[in-house]
């Protein structure tokens, strides 16, 4: 059997800012320049400082991307690099020349840049003075936004704003901003941590949408591109046939996908209702009025400008749970999230499942769930146009370096089923996107978990990247189209 995928299918690699870029003194701190500083956060004590030093090996790196002859490479620019102290009244132009260059030259090579504005790197300056929750996030974010259409939009066809709000929403703030060792009463600190998430969240929301419609009347008449934005996407299958196990699988997806998505992408716009009545029933229980839900409101007018405020949905794609309810005591407990408790689930592994990257890893290789989301995306929002902006796995520990044999099973797997979520499930999916190019600084896990395509020694001073076997697996499947 063949797995061939339609004629101009967008064949793609990604990386982001932080995690390979490097040169660090060369641009404004980021939040996460800051949090990988202190002690304890990162599993190996490491850094982004220097990562892959791509921000140095330009010309290379694009003839790596080159070579493996994809249509497309999604990569993010760093908000401080550009604009050191997050806002437009300083413009950093290295910067904006290393971006310009690096489309310039992904260009020349019949590659199209994919471009992600936010890819979790916050800059400092911006989160000293309050962050996303400061009133003018919105107006910063916009700023940040125009002057990429600007400089970059003639060389740019596709925008993603943000990568995964989910998981920038409520991880995010709880790490990187270090609001488990502010010395605040305890009370109020947890009244205030469990409400952020999804004021963060709203923010973000709008910020998006307001930076879409920025395209929309400035720019998208002469550059004619196309703006989405990428979402975090686990399946949940329910733990067990119980209805509360059904409903908590069913929560889980709200909580996670349709949080972000009901906004932009439902006929109707605004948050969606089991969510909306979930969280106004806390606060009633808690005897506050349903005006203060811990759920923001949309205005009619924010509610129109967020609502149909995507060309494409993004979607990174890794693994599925099998998802369960919480016992009462665990609904007290405060070993879980505030997030999951609001929402009165617990996502789990089932011990069947194929573990991959190792025993202590999170992934596990379900690829018949991928279809199972991109038919909920379809039957949910009207089959909207969906990218695949990441999937992928890291390598085993045990592996021999270069013969990367799991990464390419693992593809395989999710591409013979992404093949068939097109084929027979008719779902809207343009491309698909490998994560990740190289070897790269995996966020708390550091350099011990390993994505790439290409092998980094990040112990010889010149950083040498060597092609795994998954290169030329990647580079046939581009060429055939397929399996
Ligand atoms: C993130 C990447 C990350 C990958 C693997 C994705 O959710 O966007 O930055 O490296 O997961 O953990």
């Amino acid at each position: 059997m063949e797995w061939r995928f339609p004629k101009g299918f967008a064949w793609s690699c990604a990386t982001s800012a932080y995690q390979v870029e490097g040169a660090c003194d060369e641009k404004g701190q980021s939040v996460w320049d800051v949090f990988t500083h202190r002690p304890g956060n990162v599993i190996d004590g490491s850094n982004g400082d220097v990562a892959c030093d791509s921000y140095h090996h330009l010309e290379e790196d694009v003839q790596l991307i080159a070579a493996i002859g994809v249509s497309h490479y999604r990569f993010s620019v760093a908000w401080s690099r550009v604009l050191p102290n997050g806002t437009i009244n300083d413009v950093n132009e290295a910067g904006v020349r290393y971006y310009r260059q690096l489309c310039e030259k992904l260009v020349e090579n019949n590659i199209e840049p994919v471009i992600t504005l936010y890819h979790w790197d916050y800059p400092y300056e911006l989160e000293k003075r309050g962050g996303w929750l400061h009133p003018d996030a919105i107006q910063w974010f916009c700023d940040y936004a125009r002057l990429c259409f600007d400089k970059f939009g003639d060389l740019v066809k596709t925008w993603i704003t943000f990568n995964e709000i989910w998981m920038c929403a409520w991880t995010g703030t709880v790490t990187t901003a270090g609001l488990s060792d502010q010395s605040a009463d305890k009370a109020s600190r947890e009244r205030c941590a469990r409400a952020i998430p999804y004021l963060v969240g709203h923010q973000m929301l709008l910020s998006h949408g307001r930076a879409y419609r920025i395209y929309e009347n400035e720019f998208r008449e002469k550059q004619k591109g196309q703006v989405g934005i990428t979402m975090s996407a686990k399946w949940r299958e329910p733990a067990s046939d119980s209805p509360d196990d059904i409903r908590a699988a069913q929560d889980g997806l709200c909580w996670q996908l349709d949080w972000i998505a009901h906004p932009i992408f439902s006929t109707c716009g605004g948050y969606p209702k089991r969510m909306r009545d979930r969280l106004n029933d806390l606060s009633i229980n808690e005897q506050r009025a349903n005006k203060d839900s811990i759920l923001p409101e949309f205005t009619d007018e924010e509610c129109n400008v967020v609502r149909g405020s995507a060309d494409f949905m993004g979607l990174n794609y890794y693994i599925s749970y099998k998802t369960r309810h919480l016992t009462e005591e665990e609904k007290n407990s405060e070993e879980l999230g505030w997030l999951f408790r609001d929402a009165d689930y617990c996502d789990t592994v089932d011990p069947s499942w194929e573990k991959i990257s190792g025993e202590k890893s999170w992934l596990h290789n379900t690829p018949w769930t991928l279809p199972k989301i991109l038919c909920y995306i379809r039957n949910k929002y009207n089959n909207p146009k969906v990218l695949i902006t990441e999937n992928g796995c890291a390598d085993h520990p045990e592996e021999v370096v270069l013969e990367d044999n799991a990464r390419i099973k693992y593809c395989e797997d999710h591409l013979k089923a992404l093949h068939k979520a097109i084929t027979k499930d008719g779902c809207n999916v343009l491309g698909y996107t490998l994560w990740s190019l190289l070897d790269n600084f995996e966020w708390t896990n550091g350099y011990t978990m390993k994505f790439g395509m290409y092998h980094v020694d990040f112990n010889d001073p010149d950083l040498r990247r060597t092609p795994k076997k998954s290169v030329s697996w990647y580079a046939d499947v581009i060429r055939n189209n397929g399996l």
